[in-house]
């Protein structure tokens, strides 16, 4: 089998990387990020099996390079919201159009089955509404958000269109190991520079579901291997959460640091499209075999622990 993963020198993305090389996947990876840069890749330089591509999807070439393949796996985006929350055009080029570079080489080369990387911010602000997959009522309050929720439309539409086999999961925030974004690394950077104080973005009590980056990459590569048929969404999640102020505690604890001062923003939310809190219903993909080694406070302890070994 050759799967392509687009996004696959990301955080998420190199680690469905090295699990598919796991299962005898022969992999073709592409991102933007150069080669000598690719650090969460280096390690698999001289793997069997493993190519890299260093361009950007949204050229002609993406197409091309993706004959062959058997599986694609869309994962490229722009995760970072709030720079994307100060220019929309960064989460139109790199989180929506990436998805019609993605759909355009299924199309044209025939690739039967796609995974694509949605988002809880598709659902927008719902004040603490348990959300099933079902929720009509779509109202993404970032560009990131709306673009992924096009995205899913996109897909809807030409997985009927073309007849290929399109999974998306909309899951919430994800740590783990090569983390390259979000509060723990964030929290780690500040206090890196400054080990006395910690500014906190909003008021310390958004409260969200985490999920671990390889408990994910299990889950995705077990649902695709189940083989659905037409368009299929699952929310995913760990039922559990993590406030902010939490996280910064459990940072601190990890780095061996017992008094910092916490300064806090304000505000209910750290940034302009933040949703500060959501509720995920997870129970159509728990009965399909989804589950989770960590709740959401154990996946940002062993992120923190595995981040830290590595600095
Ligand atoms: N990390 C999370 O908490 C989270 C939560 C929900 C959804 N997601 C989704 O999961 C996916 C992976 O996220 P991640 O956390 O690994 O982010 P990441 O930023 O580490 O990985 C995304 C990769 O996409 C690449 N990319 C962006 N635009 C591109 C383009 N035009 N051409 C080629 N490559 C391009 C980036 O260079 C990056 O390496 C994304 O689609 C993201 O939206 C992530």
């Amino acid at each position: 089998m050759k799967a392509v993963v687009a996004g696959g020198a990301g955080f998420i993305g190199s680690q469905l990387v090295d699990r598919l090389l796991d299962k005898g996947y022969e992999v073709l990876a592409v991102d933007m990020i150069p080669a000598d840069r690719a650090r969460n890749i280096a390690h698999l330089s001289d793997r069997r099996g493993f190519e890299y591509m260093s361009i950007d999807m949204n050229g002609d070439e993406f197409a091309e390079v993706c004959k062959g393949a058997d599986e694609m796996y869309h994962l490229a985006a722009n995760s970072d919201i709030r720079s994307g929350g100060q220019d929309p055009h960064i989460d139109f080029d790199n989180t929506l159009c990436t998805t019609r570079s993605a759909l355009e080489a299924v199309r044209a080369n025939g690739i039967p089955r796609m995974f694509f990387s949605s988002t809880s911010a598709v659902y927008g602000d719902k004040k603490g509404k348990r959300l099933t997959e079902d929720e009509g009522d779509l109202r993404p309050i970032s560009y990131y958000g709306a673009s992924k929720l096009a995205s899913e439309a996109l897909i809807s539409a030409y997985s009927y269109m073309c007849g290929f086999d399109a999974l998306i999961f909309r899951f919430p925030n994800v740590v783990g190991p090569r983390l390259t974004h979000g509060v723990i690394f964030d929290f780690i950077e500040k206090l890196e520079r400054d080990p006395s104080r910690l500014v906190i973005l909003g008021d310390g009590r958004q409260n969200k579901q985490y999920v671990y980056s390889q408990d994910l990459v299990q889950g995705i590569c077990d649902f695709m291997s189940r083989g659905y048929e037409g368009y299929n969404i699952f929310n995913i999640s760990t039922e559990s959460f993590t406030d902010v102020n939490t996280i910064a505690d459990i940072v601190c604890r990890g780095m061996g640091l017992d008094d910092v001062k916490y300064e806090y923003t304000g505000g209910s939310c750290g940034w302009k499209g933040d949703v500060p809190s959501f509720d995920y219903d997870i129970s159509k993909a728990k009965s399909e075999g989804w589950s989770f080694r960590y709740n959401s406070t154990q996946a940002v302890e062993a992120t923190v622990t595995a981040v830290l070994s590595t600095r």
